[in-house]
């Protein structure tokens, strides 16, 4: 009940990238909200490709937001309110080229923008195959956001989009769900 508590009215920022795991974010969202949770999700214009934001409106109840200039709004800045209305941002699933972009402070969309204007602590959840996630240049990547204070979950071992088994499948969203509470 205490911990009920606690975890009610905390305000996730869910970035999600363009894995195919991210039809699990919407499970993640889901599980949030039932916590009591505020979600808002941020969707990489590559994800968006993948998943309609329309379904995360749908879980969060909230605006959803892929684009760092959107035309059809005036003046407003996302990356900032975003920013600061974050008690936690999750990025769940991580694509190697968002994580490799975190760990150059590359800014070209609103997702990593708001990496880089966040406060508040980033958990990030990889997924990819096993030969993106064991490739060097990406491991170096890892090594550098971890020692910022980057919290990274998984990735786990199982069956992946290759239908290989391996290393690179994202957490169970259970699993992140617990983590970050
Ligand atoms: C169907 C599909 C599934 C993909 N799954 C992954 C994945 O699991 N992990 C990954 O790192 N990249 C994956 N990619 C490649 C990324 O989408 C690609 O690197 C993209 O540029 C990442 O953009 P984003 O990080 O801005 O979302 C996938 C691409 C497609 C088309």
């Amino acid at each position: 009940m205490k911990e009920l508590k606690s975890q009610k009215n905390k305000r996730i920022l869910l970035g999600v990238t363009s894995s195919v795991a991210c039809y699990k974010s919407l499970e993640i969202a889901s599980r949030l909200v039932k916590k009591g949770c505020s979600v808002k999700a941020v969707l990489s214009p590559n994800a968006s490709k993948l998943i309609s934001p329309i379904l995360f409106e749908a879980i969060t109840k909230d605006e959803v937001f892929t684009e760092q200039f959107d035309e059809r709004k005036v003046w407003k800045e996302d990356h900032i309110s975003l920013s600061y209305w974050a008690d936690v941002f999750l990025i769940a699933p991580a694509t190697a080229n968002t994580i490799s972009k975190i760990a150059c402070g590359i800014c070209d969309n609103l997702l990593t923008t708001l990496v880089l204007v966040r406060k508040c602590p980033l958990f990030i959840a990889p997924a990819m195959e096993e030969t993106m996630w064991k490739n060097r240049i990406l491991q170096e990547n890892i090594s550098k956001i971890k020692k910022m204070g980057i919290k990274i979950l998984g990735p786990e071992r199982g069956f992946l989009a290759s239908r290989k088994q391996g290393i690179g499948r994202m957490m169970a969203p259970q699993k992140i769900v617990e983590k970050i509470l």
